[in-house]
């Protein structure tokens, strides 16, 4: 298996705190059959990319963990307004080892509109946009035909594996087995950011998806997807996204918790995980995203 999202980098945001935890948290993934991590510091406001010293430890990781598991460097990507044009005016620097696939994640709380646009502009600067655990911002959970939405503009969806049996709240739950149903997941990954509060585990969510979709679907999950991202190579085939096309509405909205969000309050997916957990996304401000990213 290959893991797309975890930061295994310590000491450079809220992932892993030293060099014994990455250390660690590598040994689990690679005891449950990972062969490939692939370290995505964060890229936002309260933590940003800090490219020297992400580099160093990087090499230091893959010096110590020779033999162990093979790193790749990603980023776990902020769509803010600045980030985006950075990205923009450095084709290729925060894509998993600079070939094109770019975890990209969303304002938490309130995505304008205009990010369509900006999906738009990444896409034409070469990026293969992967759009990183849809399934836990609150903004979706109000609003899940953004998914959709994504998927026909040509993102890629990746769920964090524990969503898929509870681990980050029952209506994530209900919401990322749709979208396993429905074929609109396209990798499974853990988003580790420590090897006990947010340990690296893939197997299980491997195991979940074996039995609940088949074998074949797992490992299209854990690791041809990944293997495609990793290598920078062109898209593999994958099997039709139910009712994408057609526009057909996620048997999620017409829940009960679905609606409760709908009308205001804050679904339980507000929480970024179980208690204890950092919260990892940040609350970007709707306002100003337009003239910040355009200067106008
Ligand atoms: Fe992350």
């Amino acid at each position: 298996m290959i893991d797309i999202h975890q930061h295994l980098i310590y000491g450079v945001d809220d992932g892993s705190p030293d060099l014994e935890s990455s250390l660690q948290m590598a040994q689990v993934a690679a005891s449950e059959g990972v062969t490939r991590i692939v370290c995505t510091p964060h890229a936002s406001d309260p933590f940003p990319y800090n490219a020297p010293l992400v580099e160093e430890r990087f090499a230091e990781l893959r010096e110590r963990l020779e033999g162990v598991v093979e790193l790749s460097l990603g980023c776990d990507f902020h769509l803010s307004a600045d980030n985006i044009m950075e990205a923009c005016a450095h084709p290729l620097r925060y894509s998993i080892d600079g070939k094109g696939y770019l975890l990209v994640e969303f304002p938490s709380f309130v995505i304008p509109p205009a990010m369509a646009e900006a999906l738009f502009r990444l896409q034409s600067a070469g990026y293969r946009l992967i759009v990183t655990h849809p399934e836990r911002y609150p903004a979706v959970l109000r609003q899940p035909e953004l998914i959709g939405e994504w998927m026909r503009a040509g993102c890629l969806i990746q769920v964090t594996a524990g969503s898929l049996y509870g681990r980050f709240g029952k209506v994530e739950e209900m919401l990322a087995n749709e979208l396993l149903e429905r074929n609109w997941i396209h990798f499974l990954a853990t988003d580790a950011h420590h090897p006990l509060r947010r340990p690296p585990h893939l197997q299980q969510a491997y195991k979940y998806v074996a039995k609940r979709a088949g074998e074949e679907t797992a490992r299209r999950l854990c690791v041809t997807n990944p293997q495609a991202a990793v290598e920078g190579a062109a898209w593999p085939e994958q099997p039709e996204p139910k009712g994408l096309w057609e526009n057909e509405p996620l048997r999620f909205s017409r829940t009960p918790e679905m609606k409760r969000a709908r009308r205001g309050s804050v679904p339980k997916g507000d929480s970024p995980g179980p208690a204890g957990e950092e919260a990892e996304t940040e609350r970007v401000p709707a306002r100003g995203f337009w003239s910040r990213l355009f200067g106008r």
